[in-house]
């Protein structure tokens, strides 16, 4: 196992925001083809900001700790300011990675990306039927 900061262990065995929320308005999921890890990111949007947001993750430990700590940077964001974590954010946060792990948190913020976009989609579809 590749050595991980105390901060990624942390994460890895208490992850935060772990499993799907009750209720969520979009959901984002990505797949590593190399790994064959996936992960979903769900969030629950209230005047543009993100007021829940929950992962499921099957993947190895820096996914998990980066998944967990990609929900704890985006919780309470607008969706523009969460559009803006890059992975560089997430393993910032989490004292860094292992540079064989980046690809790992690479996943996490694009999985954040897909559900803020998956959200946006909703609702330009739902605007379209409004008018
Ligand atoms: Fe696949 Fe980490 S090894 S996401």
């Amino acid at each position: 196992m590749p050595m991980y900061s105390k901060k990624v262990m942390e994460h890895f065995t208490h992850p935060r925001n772990m499993g799907k929320p009750k209720e969520y308005d979009a959901v984002g999921k990505v797949g590593n083809p190399v790994c064959g890890d996936v992960m979903y990111i769900y969030i629950k949007v209230k005047e543009n900001r993100i007021v829940d947001i929950g992962f499921e993750t099957m993947g190895c430990a820096a996914a998990i700790a980066t998944s967990s700590m990609v929900t704890e940077l985006a919780k309470g964001k607008t969706l523009e300011e969460a559009m803006k974590i890059t992975r560089d954010d997430v393993a910032e946060s989490l004292e860094g990675l292992p540079p064989i792990k980046m690809h790992c948190s690479n996943l996490a913020a694009d999985g954040l990306r897909a559900a803020i976009m998956n959200y946006k989609k909703k609702r330009e579809k739902e605007q379209d039927k409004t008018t």
